[in-house]
């Protein structure tokens, strides 16, 4: 049996007796900046790039001595093993911590740093053949996307949008017609034998799936170009034409449908599939798995 355990401050404990400080300024401002890692057999998946990726966001939020103290590099195997979770997640959240409520910097700053770790299936494979949709809103959100903040409401809004609409997942998209990045994933399209993706800049997450999906596609022979696509040239494709999406919970998934429109034939496509198979691979063999075998 599974226990959900936390990581708080220094302390492990079960997850319900957590207590945050109603002051924490993750709570009232969103001033801090998260982390979600996939657990495959019990281990971490691609965990230095998470680390890395949640020093460098720490960083930019001036926030880098909260986690000075915290060696999350055993601290995050330690409470997978604690929490006897097999397959799922763990989620690592730095903030500013508790202080009366003031916009500036508090000093001393007294940060909150936590993470627990979660049992939840990935999709299973008839999920993923039978691809996700995804529902187009324009981006509302701030210039700094790069930051993996926990400022999440225009994303919460965007999803629930897409929930209502039927869809799976929001997509993300600039007042250009531009394809920006999913909800919570990045977005990429197969186009004129192109594999296409918006080029890393502040109005994108440079997320870890995404970064190990091109150097896969760039080991297997594809020609990949970090160039940004639009809606219209998905649909106005007159070739074979691919769109999926890529994140840390839900891997590689092929959309089939964006708003009411079918993507290409409304199936999952060769390059998205072996795409998919090549980071399960990659993955099972990274936490001592044999690979699955192949969607294709
Ligand atoms: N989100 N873009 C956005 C806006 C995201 O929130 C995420 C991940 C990604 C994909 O990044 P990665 O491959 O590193 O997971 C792209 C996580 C999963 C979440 O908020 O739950």
């Amino acid at each position: 049996m599974d226990v959900e355990m936390l990581y708080l401050n220094g302390t492990f404990m079960p997850l319900s007796e957590g207590r945050v400080h109603v002051e924490d300024r993750g709570f009232q401002l969103g001033d801090g900046v998260y982390e979600v890692i996939k657990v495959m057999n019990g281990r971490l998946v691609w965990l230095e790039d998470h680390l890395e990726r949640l020093d460098r966001n720490l960083a930019e939020v001036r926030l880098s001595e909260a986690a000075w103290g915290h060696r999350l590099g055993t601290i995050l195997p330690e409470l997978v093993v604690r929490s006897g979770v097999d397959h799922g997640s763990v989620y690592v959240q730095v903030t500013r911590g508790y202080a009366p409520r003031e916009f500036v910097f508090p000093q001393p700053p007294h940060p909150t740093v936590l993470a627990y770790a979660r049992s939840r299936p990935g999709p299973s494979v008839e999920e993923i053949l039978a691809g996700t949709a995804l529902h187009p809103v324009e981006d509302l959100r701030w210039a700094r996307c790069d930051i993996k903040s926990t400022n999440l409401l225009a994303a919460v809004l965007a999803k629930e949008e897409a929930r209502s609409a039927g869809a799976d997942e929001a997509l993300f998209v600039g007042s250009d017609g531009v394809v920006r990045e999913g909800g919570s994933s990045n977005v990429f399209a197969f186009l004129d034998g192109v594999i296409r993706t918006h080029p890393l800049n502040n109005r994108i997450l440079g997320g870890i799936t995404r970064k190990h999906v091109l150097e896969m596609a760039r080991k297997k022979g594809y020609t990949v170009d970090e160039r940004a696509f639009t809606i219209d040239e998905v649909f106005d494709a007159t070739g074979p034409c691919e769109v999926f999406t890529a994140a840390t919970t839900r891997d590689v998934m092929p959309v089939v449908k964006i708003g009411r429109r079918t993507v290409g034939n409304g199936r999952p496509g060769r390059v998205t599939l072996t795409l998919l198979d090549a980071v399960r691979h990659e993955q099972a063999l990274s936490v001592g798995l044999e690979p699955p075998p192949s969607l294709l």
